[in-house]
C-alpha cells in the first residue's frame, strides 16, 4: 500500500516523505533517486540521454536498490554521484522516454506491494498507483523552492531558478508520467509553512483514512527531533527504514 506525495522538485517531497513515513512506521521510497539512476548508468554507458531506443533496455537491466537513505546501483553505492547538477538535468531528459519509465514503473510497482510505502515522485498518484488511498499534491512557489535548494547545495538562487524552471516545463509537458495533480490528491502549497505544519497535516489526512498508527518518532517521543526543509537528496541522519 501506498502514501503518494507528487509534485515538482523543491517543493519538500523528500523530507515531508521521509517524516511521514517515520511517523506511520511506512517505507519511505525516492523515486527520482531511480531516475537519476538510470541517468548516471547511461553517462557511464555513453549513451545519449536523448536516445530512447537505447536507454530503453539499459534502464530494464539495471539493479536499482536502496538501503536507508543510499541508493545503490548494481551494488555500487551512488547515492552522491546521482545528485551532481549534470545528472540532474541528464535525469530529466532520461524520464521523458516511455521504456525508461515503464522499467522503473514496474520496479516501483512491484516494491510497493511488497509494503507499506510513502512514495514521491512525479506520476505516483497518476501512473504507479493509481489506487492509492492518499495522494498529496506538494507544491511552493518557484523562488521558494530555488531558495531552499540553493540554500542547501551552496549554488546562487538564480541560477537554480533557472535550471529548476527548464526541468519543470519538461517534467509538466512530456507525454507520458507528466508532472500533474491526480484528480483526488490533496494539493497543499508548502510556501511559508513549516516542515512540521506540512507532515502534521499529511499524517492527519493519513490518519482520517485509517492509514498507519503512530509509531516510534512521532510527535510523543522524547526523542523525536525537528527536521527541516531540506531539498531533495541532501544527506542526513540514516533512516530506521530500509527500502530493499
Ligand atoms: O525528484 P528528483 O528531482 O530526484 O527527480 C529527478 C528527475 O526524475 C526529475 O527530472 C523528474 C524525474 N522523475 C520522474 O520523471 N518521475 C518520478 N516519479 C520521479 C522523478
Amino acid at each position: 500500500m501506498v502514501i503518494a506525495i507528487d509534485g515538482p522538485a523543491g517543493a519538500g517531497k523528500s523530507t515531508v516523505a521521509r517524516a511521514v513515513a517515520a511517523e506511520l512506521g511506512f517505507t519511505y521510497l525516492d523515486s527520482g533517486a531511480m531516475y537519476r539512476s538510470v541517468a548516471l548508468a547511461a553517462r557511464e554507458a555513453g549513451v545519449d540521454p536523448d536516445d530512447g531506443a537505447a536507454l530503453g533496455p539499459l534502464a530494464a537491466g539495471l539493479e536499482i536498490d536502496f538501503d536507508g537513505r543510499r541508493v545503490l546501483l548494481g551494488g555500487r553505492d551512488v547515492s552522491e554521484q546521482i545528485r551532481t547538477p549534470g545528472v540532474s538535468a541528464d535525469a530529466s531528459r532520461v524520464s521523458v522516454h516511455p521504456a525508461v519509465r515503464e522499467a522503473m514503473v514496474a520496479r516501483q510497482r512491484a516494491l510497493i506491494e511488497a509494503g507499506d510505502y510513502v512514495a514521491e515522485g512525479r506520476d505516483i498518484g497518476t501512473v504507479v498507483s493509481p489506487g492509492a488511498p492518499l495522494k498529496v499534491f506538494l507544491t511552493a512557489s518557484d523562488e521558494e523552492r530555488a531558495r531552499r535548494r540553493a540554500a542547501e547545495t551552496g549554488e546562487d538562487v538564480a541560477s537554480v531558478l533557472a535550471a529548476q524552471r527548464r526541468r519543470d516545463a519538461r517534467d509538466r509537458e512530456r507525454e507520458h508520467g507528466a508532472l500533474r495533480a491526480a484528480d483526488d490528491a490533496v494539493e497543499i502549497d508548502t510556501t511559508g509553512l513549516s516542515l512540521e505544519e506540512v507532515v502534521a497535516r499529511v499524517v492527519g489526512l493519513a490518519e482520517e483514512r485509517g492509514l498507519g498508527a503512530r509509531s516510534k518518532g512521532g510527535p510523543g517521543d522524547p526523542e523525536r527531533t525537528s527536521p527541516q526543509f531540506v531539498s531533495e537528496g541532501s544527506p542526513g541522519p540514516p533512516s530506521p527504514e530500509t527500502p530493499r
